[in-house]
């Protein structure tokens, strides 16, 4: 019997582990936002009930649920780790915020961005350097990008809270679109 929960236990740690490195190399670990710099973060998009926020890299989810719960929006997590997706599922479900709240379990790299308003990011300078393309070639002219601590390479903030380390980003008019290029096939328009 100890062996058998000796196995069930080391067997466990290891999943758990392989998920925190995967997470880890394919864009950042996991450590939470405080929920004052949320709720800054959320402000300085001005968020509002007609936004559509996604947080890439969701965690347990403290950034959806504040978007939904205050500020109205509907609200997309993408989370690699399949055990905080379990949490913030279930997070989402006590608030009774799943008309409103939706938490997808993936890469936010292979994730169709293109009807977020908000997006919201706490990742590392590495994953801003490989997003910056997809977000501005996915999200539409207008659309908010907000980044806690790290920032993009070649893409000037409009506004910054250096107190907070937070910065704002908004996505500039696309390039004009001949016929035989799509917004996907598109170059990034250079900002
Ligand atoms: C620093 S935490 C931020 C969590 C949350 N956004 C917050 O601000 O509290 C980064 C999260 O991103 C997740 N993550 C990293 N790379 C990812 C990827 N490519 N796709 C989905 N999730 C990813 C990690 O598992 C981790 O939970």
């Amino acid at each position: 019997m100890t062996v058998l929960l000796a196995w069930i236990t080391i067997v466990s740690v290891s999943i758990l582990g392989v998920f925190l490195l995967w997470s880890t190399s394919i864009g950042a670990g996991w450590q939470p936002t405080s929920r004052t710099k949320v709720r800054k973060m959320l402000e300085m998009c001005g968020v509002g009930p007609s936004d559509v926020v996604y947080d890439l890299g969701s965690g347990d989810g403290r950034i959806i649920v504040e978007a939904a719960k205050t500020y109205r929006a509907r609200a997309v997590g993408v989370e690699a780790d399949p055990i905080r997706v379990i949490l913030s599922r279930f997070v989402v479900g006590t608030n009774m915020l799943k008309d409103q709240v939706r938490v997808v379990w993936g890469n936010f790299f292979h994730i169709d961005l293109s009807e977020a308003t908000v997006v919201t990011l706490f990742l590392s300078q590495g994953a801003n350097r490989k997003l910056k393309a997809k977000l501005l070639s996915e999200l539409r002219p207008g659309a908010r990008v907000v980044s806690y601590v790290w920032t993009f390479d070649g893409w000037s903030p409009t506004s910054t809270d250096s107190d907070d380390d937070i910065s704002l980003y908004v996505v500039p008019p696309h390039e004009r679109l001949t016929p035989d290029r799509t917004a996907a096939t598109a170059a990034p328009h250079s900002v």
